[in-house]
């Protein structure tokens, strides 16, 4: 069987540049060397409250933004979750497998429960229906940004557990973390990773921003002492910086220390301002060029493809524990 990798991201709000640098473009870097399934994750996003007509219409923003960065459609499935029904019906039997004292653990569902009052089971049980987007596909790789590794760790205890009880039905999957831009920061507080439930909209560069937006949120962002422009552990501000500018650029971090030396922060706002909108112009573009009908046909074929994979593995799963129904020989 050829190597898979699976990765999503959730149709809420909008997309940011450390969605971006963190995940989606190394799902584009991978998508040639593995059978790749990418997945908007609609029922994810209904954890917390969503305003039905914007989580519609987020959802197809989210699939022409995977189309635009460069997810290759002829060679990857692009697919929304709640068209694959095996991605709820898998999350009822790892229910049945992972133990409320490991999802207490999770620290995501700690923060998010911390910000609401009124939090759902659904929210505390996410990480489940994460482990099952996952194992349906039989995954090798789920390429993602650091802020999932404990999800990750939960899935691959979920696999092992069941393989252990029913027999061997799932692959182990690994992350794929990346060493660069796996937890890129807020502009506006670079000890909280950017995010788009960030307080301060200024923290964040919205892949969907136009020019005046970007400029602003680069110029207005927090810096710490220090003149010299290095990356630098210790000074977490422009080390956030340097990786923006490094991850956009292609250049190497000597390239990139010694073009700013001698030059202050305020060029380096400049110049990461330029580099980002130059990047982002043309994605926006595409992003605009892609029409209903070409999105409807190429989702439709996702949810296809998706169905007969998912649909296997989660027969595999009912036989192996003994799950039988109408129509089964004795
Ligand atoms: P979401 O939509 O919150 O995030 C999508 C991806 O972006 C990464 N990311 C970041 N990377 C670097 N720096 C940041 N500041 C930053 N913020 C977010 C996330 O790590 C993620 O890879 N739970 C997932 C969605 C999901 C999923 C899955 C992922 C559902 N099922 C199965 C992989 C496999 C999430 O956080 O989405």
């Amino acid at each position: 069987m050829p190597k898979r990798i699976f990765s999503g991201a959730q149709p809420t709000g909008n997309v940011h540049l450390g969605n971006y640098l963190g995940a989606l473009r190394n799902w584009v870097a991978l998508q040639h060397e593995y059978e790749s399934f990418f997945c908007i994750v609609n029922l994810h996003a209904v954890t917390i409250p969503q305003d039905p007509k914007l989580l519609a219409e987020k959802t197809r923003e989210l699939t022409r933004i995977y189309l635009a960065v460069g997810i290759d459609p002829d060679v990857s499935t692009i697919f929304v979750q709640s068209d694959v029904h095996q991605h709820a019906e898998l999350t009822w039997i790892l229910n049945c497998v992972a133990r409320m004292s490991e999802l207490e653990r999770m620290t995501q569902f700690k923060d998010k429960s911390r910000k609401s009052e009124n939090v759902s089971a659904g929210l505390f049980d996410y990480p489940v229906l994460m482990a099952s987007d996952i194992l349906l596909y039989q995954t090798d790789l789920v390429p993602v940004g650091e802020d999932q590794r404990q999800h990750l760790e939960l899935t691959r205890d979920l696999a092992i557990r069941f393989n252990r009880d029913y027999g061997d039905t799932f692959r182990v999957p690994e992350a794929y973390i990346p060493k660069v831009g796996a937890r890129i920061m807020s502009l506006s507080d670079p000890t909280k990773k950017m995010s788009k439930s960030d307080d301060d909209p200024n923290g964040c560069v919205m892949m969907l921003d136009d020019a005046d937006a970007v400029s602003r949120k680069f110029k207005r962002d927090v810096t710490d002492s220090g003149t010299e422009i290095r990356f630098d552990d210790s000074r977490p501000a422009i080390s956030n910086l340097l990786t923006i500018y490094q991850l956009l650029t292609g250049k190497t971090s000597d390239e990139i220390e010694s073009h700013f030396a001698g030059k202050g922060y305020a060029q380096l706002k400049q110049d990461l301002a330029d580099v980002t909108v130059e990047f982002l112009r043309p994605f926006q573009e595409r992003v605009n060029g892609i029409g209903t009908e070409q999105l409807n046909r190429l989702l439709g074929q996702g949810r296809e493809k998706a169905s007969k994979i998912a649909s296997t593995t989660l027969s595999n799963v009912y036989a192996a524990m003994g799950v039988v129904g109408a129509g089964t020989s004795e």
